[in-house]
């Protein structure tokens, strides 16, 4: 089963991914989590990367496209995967539905997660993330049992550098201009499905849930 979450900026692609991957057992490839832990590790990539995101810029696709097609081809991608922010760009896309057409294989399900631009922004004010695991947390929404750590390994959690309210403007903006379009070009593909991303984290999955069965 191959997936590729679509949404804008904080819709919960990631949060709605991570429930997807514990139910069904396939892996959740987001290139955010790849671009920040380069960045974190400071490799050659994750400085190239972060002059883009601390902007809320799209990083250039021939820094993403290997990447992405590199981790595709590891062992524990067999059985199928989420992708959780990629493909941002039609380019993306179409290198993507190549790849996969070399394998005799194609993308079975796009998920649209819809959240209106005037909800995100209060979103991304309030997430926090775990730079260890990779958890989500948001202070209203979705708390962690002991503030300010991780409730699945203890780390410290910590506020997205690009979640300033100016620099979520700026990545609407780009998701609009860039990204919405592939929800036409699933739609071609016969695989486009929406969820209605306003509702509970719980309800949201219940959805998606019934779009995979
Ligand atoms: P990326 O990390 O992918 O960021 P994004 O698309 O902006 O999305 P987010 O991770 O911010 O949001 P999300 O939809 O995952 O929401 P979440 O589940 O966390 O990319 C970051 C940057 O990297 C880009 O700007 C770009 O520079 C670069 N990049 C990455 N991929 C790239 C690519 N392919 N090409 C080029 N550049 C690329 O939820 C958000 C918050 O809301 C959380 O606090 C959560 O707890 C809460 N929440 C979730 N669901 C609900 C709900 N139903 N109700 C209430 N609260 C909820
Ligand atoms: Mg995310
Ligand atoms: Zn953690």
């Amino acid at each position: 089963m191959k997936i590729v979450m679509l949404g804008a900026p904080g819709a919960g692609k990631g949060t709605q991914a991570r429930m997807i991957s514990e139910e069904f057992g396939i892996p959740q490839i987001s290139t955010g989590d790849i671009f920040r832990a380069n960045i974190r590790n400071q490799t050659e990539l994750g400085k190239k990367a972060k002059s883009y995101m601390d902007q809320g810029l799209l990083v250039p696709d021939e820094l993403t496209l290997d990447l992405v097609v590199d981790r595709l081809a590891k062992d524990d991608c067999a059985k199928g995967y989420i992708l959780d922010g990629f493909p941002r760009t039609i380019p993306q896309a179409e290198a993507l539905t190549r790849a996969l057409c070399e394998q005799n294989s194609k993308i079975d399900y796009a998920i649209d997660v819809e959240v209106p631009d005037e909800n995100i922004v209060q979103r991304m004010s309030g997430r926090r993330a775990c730079p260890v695991c990779g958890a989500t947390y948001h202070i209203h929404f979705n708390p962690p049992v002991q503030e300010g750590i991780c409730d699945e390994c203890g780390a410290q959690l910590i506020q997205r550098e690009d979640d300033k309210a100016e620099t979520v403007q700026k990545r609407l903006d780009v998701y609009h201009a860039q990204t919405q379009p592939l929800i036409a070009y699933y739609k071609e593909q016969g695989c486009m499905y929406s969820v209605d991303g306003t509702r509970t984290m719980e309800d949201v999955f219940n959805d998606i849930h019934k779009i995979l069965k």
